[in-house]
């Protein structure tokens, strides 16, 4: 049984840290779910990181569907959240509502949705209104990277946290379960955190919240385009990689590689029989 809206909600009534972290292929988000984590995010992040596209706004409903499906083949515990990417919700609430849908029969239990305009909000509440949980996103929020100009740092005087603060209420009243901080000074986010009743899971926003989330990519060392600061690399997973790959490439070509144990083997006598073939 996968982790309700419920049981994330207890995590911050009860003052534990809800543990986020993206998974894009059916074994990596096993491995994620059997290490025992709250949520998986099916990220759009999943455009740069493993589809190799320059922005999130990139990667389209349907890419998007087939990395759902195959998260959500490989979780058990968790709850799975589906990015809804670029283009899938902005044009109107009828393909939003279709496109949500779409992701929680490939199994996903809720989606995120970037963003708090009032278009958006009647979005949410309609989302909610038909049992599809909704993740919101403030702060920096990587779908309107053209209008921001870059990876900027948002929330950063007083007022503009007391804006994204009054963002974030309204999420919370149009029926979000929960909202993404990105790139928000620390005490900022915890402002916000501590003014809202639903979780707070920062990214770039300090430890001050109600959880974390970060790419998984990041945090194995795999994707090397991209290191952000706030981001915490705990294996090189491309050197371990390249030095396995090299290994393999260097048996090639070495005929070290296959051994007996990975070959299949005549019986003797078929073999004798096959040298004095003429
Ligand atoms: O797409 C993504 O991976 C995200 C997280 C980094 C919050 O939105």
């Amino acid at each position: 049984m996968r982790k309700s809206v419920q049981k994330i909600q207890n995590l911050k009534n009860e003052g534990k840290k809800i543990t986020v972290l993206t998974a894009y292929d059916y074994s990596t988000a096993k491995y994620v779910d059997e290490c025992d984590i709250d949520i998986i995010l099916v990220g759009d992040s999943l455009a740069q990181v493993v589809l190799g596209y320059e922005n999130t706004t990139d990667v389209s409903m349907k890419e998007m569907q087939i990395f759902v499906s195959a998260v959500s083949r490989g979780v058990e515990k968790a709850m799975v959240v589906a990015d809804m990417p670029f283009m899938s919700f902005q044009i109107s609430k009828e393909e939003a509502t279709k496109n949500a849908c779409k992701f929680i029969k490939a199994g996903a239990n809720a989606v995120k949705l970037e963003g708090s305009s009032p278009y958006l909000l009647d979005i949410i509440k309609h989302l909610t209104s038909i049992g599809i949980p909704v993740m919101g996103h403030l702060g920096f929020t990587p779908m309107s990277i053209n209008t921001i100009g870059g990876h900027k740092i948002q929330g950063k005087d007083s007022q503009k946290t007391i804006d994204i603060l009054n963002e974030a209420k309204k999420l919370q009243e149009a029926g979000c379960f929960s909202v993404v901080l990105e790139m928000v000074p620390k005490q900022s986010s915890k402002f916000i955190a501590s003014k809202l009743d639903i979780p707070v899971i920062g990214i770039g926003a300090g430890v001050e919240v109600d959880g974390q989330v970060l790419v998984v990519d990041d945090i194995l060392g795999k994707y090397d385009r991209l290191k952000p600061r706030f981001a915490r690399q705990y294996c090189n997973l491309k050197d371990i990689m390249k030095d396995a790959i090299n290994a393999y490439l260097n048996d090639v070509r070495n005929s070290n590689f296959p051994n007996d144990e990975e070959s299949f083997i005549l019986e003797q006598k078929e073999e004798e029989a096959l040298e004095s073939y003429r």
